[in-house]
């Protein structure tokens, strides 16, 4: 699965402008509860997927099919989701076409009033079955790519034959006419390609693309020596982007996601803490962003147990880090801490052992000068060989020793 990042729904909704933090009554009205809403809910359908990309943001150990929610299970969280009042879902995975019930959940999507984003790395999709999904009410298709030049976009994905099937599938997707977004996760073995991915898009008549730096948690922190750019490499495709955002000005919107560790500035992860998309994981699992598992000690709520609104709410998890509360310096006292929100938990957890620290890629963090070191380390050294992501992968192949001590 990749990055997601919200879109712009073609459709009016609600829109949640009540402040996320704080006692809620839970006698609140169904108007008050839409305002406090998530804007996005993600949805693993399941953790299948025929590729095996190394930066993969599914957790390391992966949920078995056995697991998975049922069809039902699905439509109900669907129609959960309408009458709270979120406005867009993105169908992801693993690989969200390997639910052979994907029509079905998109048919009670459509009917429960949200838009409808398909993130697929469309392998597996049909001239016939898109036709189905589109029917059905999808909206929009998010394809990722992983690289142009096809021998590269194999050797990453471990799946051959990956990108010649992709130009097939964005025909389809102009032909039903639905939006079409082209997802670009760029690391160090993909990154002189940003220009070419860029053209691709615009040929392929994508309304967006998003440029999107590896985020460094799950399988991607796994694999992060054989991912991370040089900062002279990041600077290079940094320029490009924004000549490309000249160039093709009014033709495609062009996102770009920074590499944390190069960063002066955390992003807001997820646009902070529970504050506007809920993950929900195969088998059910409710989470306030998709590596939240990795913080050992949160636990979860699982939707075959309680209401999302309930979860989404007043969830332990949902309540932790919500807000500012729960900050210490340096973010406690900094004027971006309602910018950034701290930058990412799982990051801070993953690079510190602390959630509630700042995020390591914030300049200002004690620790961001060591994390820089390691990215400059790491990318000046020859990569070593991917570890795929693959169920029971992670457990063969050692993950990289670079961490700094001390941390
Ligand atoms: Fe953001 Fe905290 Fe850094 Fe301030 S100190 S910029 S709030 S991460
Ligand atoms: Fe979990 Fe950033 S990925 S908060």
């Amino acid at each position: 699965m990749n990055e997601i990042t919200p879109i712009k729904p073609t459709q009016s909704g609600p829109t949640c402008t009540a402040p996320m933090s704080g006692p809620v009554s839970q006698a609140e009205d169904g108007q008050a509860l839409c305002a406090r809403a998530p804007v996005g809910m993600l949805c693993e359908l399941t953790h299948r997927c025929p590729l095996q990309c190394p930066y993969c943001s599914n957790p390391l150990e992966l949920e078995r099919v056995n697991t998975e929610l049922t069809t039902e299970q699905w439509q109900d969280v669907m129609r959960q989701a309408g009458e709270l009042g979120v406005l867009q879902i993105h169908l992801s995975g693993g690989e969200p076409t390997a639910r052979k019930d994907l029509e079905d959940i998109v048919k009670t999507a459509s009917e429960s009033g949200l838009y409808i984003n398909l993130i697929t790395a469309g392998v597996t999709l049909t001239r016939e079955r898109m036709g189905k999904l589109a029917e059905a009410g999808l909206d929009h298709v998010q394809l990722s790519i992983q690289d142009i030049e096809p021998e590269n976009a194999d050797r990453i994905a471990a799946y051959k034959g990956g990108m010649a099937k992709k130009r097939e599938v964005v025909k389809w997707v102009k032909e039903l006419g639905l939006a079409l977004t082209i997802n670009a996760p760029i690391h160090r073995q993909n990154i002189n390609s940003v220009p070419a991915m860029i053209d691709f898009a615009v040929e392929v008549g994508a309304g967006r693309i998003e440029v999107a730096h590896v985020q460094y948690y799950a399988w991607a922190l796994l694999n992060r020596a054989s991912l991370m750019p040089t900062k002279e490499a990041f600077m290079k495709a940094a320029r490009q982007v924004e000549e490309a955002r000249e160039k093709f000005k009014g033709v495609i919107v062009i996102d770009a996601v920074v590499p944390d560790y190069y960063a002066k500035f955390p992003k807001p992860c997820m646009g902070g803490w529970a504050r506007g998309i809920v993950n929900i994981t195969p088998s059910g699992r409710v989470l306030p962003c998709h590596a939240a598992e990795s913080i050992t000690h949160l636990a979860f709520d699982n939707i075959k147990d309680k209401k999302l609104a309930d979860i989404w709410l007043y969830g332990d998890a949902f309540q932790k880090y919500r807000g500012t509360e729960w900050m210490k310096e340096p973010c406690r006292s900094c004027p971006r801490k309602e910018i950034d929100f701290g930058g990412c938990r799982c990051q801070a957890f993953a690079l510190t052992g602390d959630a509630t620290n700042t995020d390591p890629a914030c300049s200002l963090s004690p620790l961001h000068a060591q994390w820089a070191k390691v990215a400059e380390e790491e990318s000046h050294s020859a990569p070593p060989a991917f570890v795929y992501r693959r169920v029971g992968g992670a457990k063969t192949v050692p993950a990289p020793e670079t961490e700094p001590s001390g941390v």
